[in-house]
């Protein structure tokens, strides 16, 4: 019997991915929020029930910082219990259950990387509401992984990265932070770890290694530096565009409008995961630059 592997947040950046990269591992069923919408535990039961996965794959969530500070209890609701009911579901089926977290559940406060042992602290109802979902998924099944990981973006969905990408279409000069730094982490990377991780957990053998992991892309910018570098290698694939790097403006985090407050270091240390799963992290350009290639080329077939 084929391994049954239950993904939520299909229709997501990383939702997209994973449908591709757990393909290989096993039956693989992707459900979307008119599927299985997380503000019902009974919706969650039943999905689970129906299903009957191995794996449950939860990369469904409120990602909206903004709509979570304005809706604090649909956040929590979303973010923290259901991932702990998802997990305590997975547990009653002996099922391993992989939820991601976020670099939001720190400060930024740290001039270094963050490891998996520092203290959260965060600082908006996003990082809260991210918190309280790792700590459900760890507290309600001990087969876990869950990976914090930073500034996704993808080739479909919405990121920082497209956002830039159609301003960079307009005639205004743009104004981009540069005082938040962090590591542009692809959904697609983040899918193949994923994937990885799961293959080894069921291939078996003893002291599999369950656990909170930071899982980026190697190396960090600031939001300006990364929008500048989209801005470059935009051109270069073909992508069109009309601004350049020097149309773009850095303006600190308190000149810039926004109803929550978000750490300033965002960088995850990846050393855990690279000693226990033999994962190399690639280098955060290396990512954006295949992803903007691959963006260009579809442009090209439509
Ligand atoms: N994006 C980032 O920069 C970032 C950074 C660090 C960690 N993460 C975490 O990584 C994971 C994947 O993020 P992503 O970028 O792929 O997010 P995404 O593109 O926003 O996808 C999230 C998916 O969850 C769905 N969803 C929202 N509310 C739901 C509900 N009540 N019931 C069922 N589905 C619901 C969304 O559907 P709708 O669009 O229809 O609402 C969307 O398809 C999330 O856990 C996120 O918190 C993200």
């Amino acid at each position: 019997m084929s391994t049954k592997i239950l993904v939520l947040g299909r229709d997501g950046q990383l939702g997209f991915e994973l449908r591709r990269s757990l393909a290989p591992l096993g039956n693989v069923t992707a459900v979307g929020k008119s599927e299985c919408d997380l503000t019902y535990p009974l919706q969650l039961a039943r999905l689970v029930r129906r299903e009957k996965p191995d794996v449950i794959v939860n990369a469904a969530a409120l990602t909206s910082v903004e709509r979570a500070e304005e809706d604090v209890v649909r956040a929590m609701r979303i973010n923290g219990e259901a991932a702990g009911e998802l997990a305590a579901l997975a547990a009653s089926r002996s099922a391993l259950i992989v939820h991601y977290s976020s670099d939001y559940v720190f400060d930024g406060a740290k001039p270094d990387p963050y490891v998996e042992s520092d203290r959260p602290a965060p600082l908006n109802a996003y990082g809260r509401s991210k918190l309280a979902g790792e700590r459900a998924v760890r507290a309600m099944n001990p087969a876990h992984l869950v990976f914090r990981t930073s500034w996704i973006y993808g080739v479909f969905g919405s990121s920082f990265l497209r956002s830039v990408l159609m301003a960079l279409r307009q005639p205004e000069p743009l104004r981009v932070v540069s005082d938040q730094r962090g590591a542009p982490t692809g959904a697609a990377f983040i899918a193949d770890v994923t994937a990885l991780a799961v293959a080894r957990y069921l291939h078996g053998g003893a002291g599999f290694p369950f656990g909170l992991y930071h899982l980026a892309a190697a190396g960090h910018a600031s939001w300006h530096e990364y929008a500048c570098y989209v801005a470059e290698q935009a051109r270069i694939a073909g992508l069109p565009i009309t601004l350049t790097p020097a149309d773009i403006q850095p303006v600190p985090s308190s000149e810039y409008p926004s109803t929550a407050r978000r750490p300033l270091n965002s960088c995850l240390d990846t050393g855990l995961l690279e000693r226990q799963f033999g994962i190399h992290a690639p280098p955060w350009r290396d990512g954006v630059r295949h992803a903007l290639a691959a963006m260009a080329g579809s442009r090209n077939l439509a």
